[in-house]
């Protein structure tokens, strides 16, 4: 019997499930028993716990979640309620924090780390969304505060085109408008991963030729890319900030400011798959090693 027991739900796909055999033997090596396929969507809660697969997830020690494939609201609820009883990676604060767009970079802009310049407003209130667009005096782009592999992103060009957009998004059930001023910038970014505070591995992506989205999901190109020190602080600091254990952060360099600015931090940035591998993406085992260490030190630093 292990003295430790630790949940995992983790992605499949993209060589996903090799990592996570990788992550569940290095546990063992430590005395960690890892237990895998705890998705809460089919969670239950009665009598004091939350049921998973038959685990009763208040008795882990820790549970990794690690799976961006659309979580249900319900999973999301779920994630929440068992955060109060034992540590989970990444923590559902920085988590939900990072789930959104606007509170991620209002967060990174109140603690001092360049981002673009943004705006929020209730959707009925197109007469401010128009005076921004008119102050900003440039292209802006329209974001979904939740979404992610850049779709749903909307690119606001002149006055006309913000008059075709607002009666769209006004059919949708929108909270909130989110826009966000266009940086000029050489359409490829730098994705940076850190866990635990320290830098593990950078790569980029580059848009397509005509586009200025670098999401590998609209087309978009890994390249291999070395960070200078300046990237890496950026990076760590915009981790700290957000408070999440395990992150990937965004960054361009704004070419009108000459600056790097801070695009987005994502809670669950995904392993190199095994053709980005092939390409020369070789940092799996040191962000495996350097979890579960991360692992070994929450669980064994709480008993
Ligand atoms: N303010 C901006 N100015 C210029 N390009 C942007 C801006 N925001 C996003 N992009 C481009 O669009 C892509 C997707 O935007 P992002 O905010 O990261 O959304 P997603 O979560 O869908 O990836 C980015 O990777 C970047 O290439
Ligand atoms: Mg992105």
């Amino acid at each position: 019997m292990s003295d430790y027991r630790v949940g995992i739900w983790m992605y499949q796909n993209g060589g996903g499930d090799v990592i996570e055999k990788k992550i569940v033997n290095k546990l063992k090596e430590r005395g960690i028993e890892a237990i895998t396929d705890l998705n809460l969507r089919y969670a239950t809660a009665e009598e004091g716990h939350i049921m998973c697969n038959g685990v009763a997830m208040e008795e882990l020690d820790l549970f990794f979640s690690y799976n961006a494939g659309g979580q249900t609201q319900y999973q999301v609820y779920l994630y929440e309620a068992l955060d109060q009883y034992i540590p989970i990676i990444n923590n559902f604060k920085a988590f939900s924090i990072t789930e959104d767009k606007f509170k991620t970079i209002h967060l990174l802009k109140r603690n001092g780390i360049p981002t673009t310049e943004y705006f929020l407003c209730h959707r009925d209130d197109t007469k401010h969304l128009r005076s921004i667009f008119k102050k900003w005096n440039s292209k802006m782009i329209y974001k979904p505060v939740d979404g992610w592999g850049g779709i749903g992103l909307a690119l606001i060009e002149n006055e006309s085109s913000l008059d075709m957009l607002l009666p769209f998004l006004n059919q949708m059930d929108l909270r909130c408008f989110y826009v966000e001023k266009f940086v000029n910038y050489d359409k490829s970014d730098y994705r940076v991963d850190i866990v635990d505070g320290e830098f593990i591995a950078c790569y980029g992506r580059k848009a397509p030729e005509n586009d200025w989205k670098t999401n590998i999901t609209s087309g978009g190109k890994v390249i291999l890319r070395e960070p200078n020190d300046e990237i890496v602080e950026l990076a760590k600091k915009a981790a700290k900030i957000t408070g999440l254990e395990i992150a990937g952060v965004d960054i361009i360099y704004d070419l009108d400011k000459e600056r790097y600015i801070v695009l987005e931090v994502n809670g669950i940035p995904a392993f190199a798959t095994p053709e980005q591998e092939k390409m020369g993406l070789n940092f799996n085992d040191k962000k495996i090693d350097a979890i579960v260490n991360l692992i070994e030190k929450k669980i064994k630093g709480k008993k």
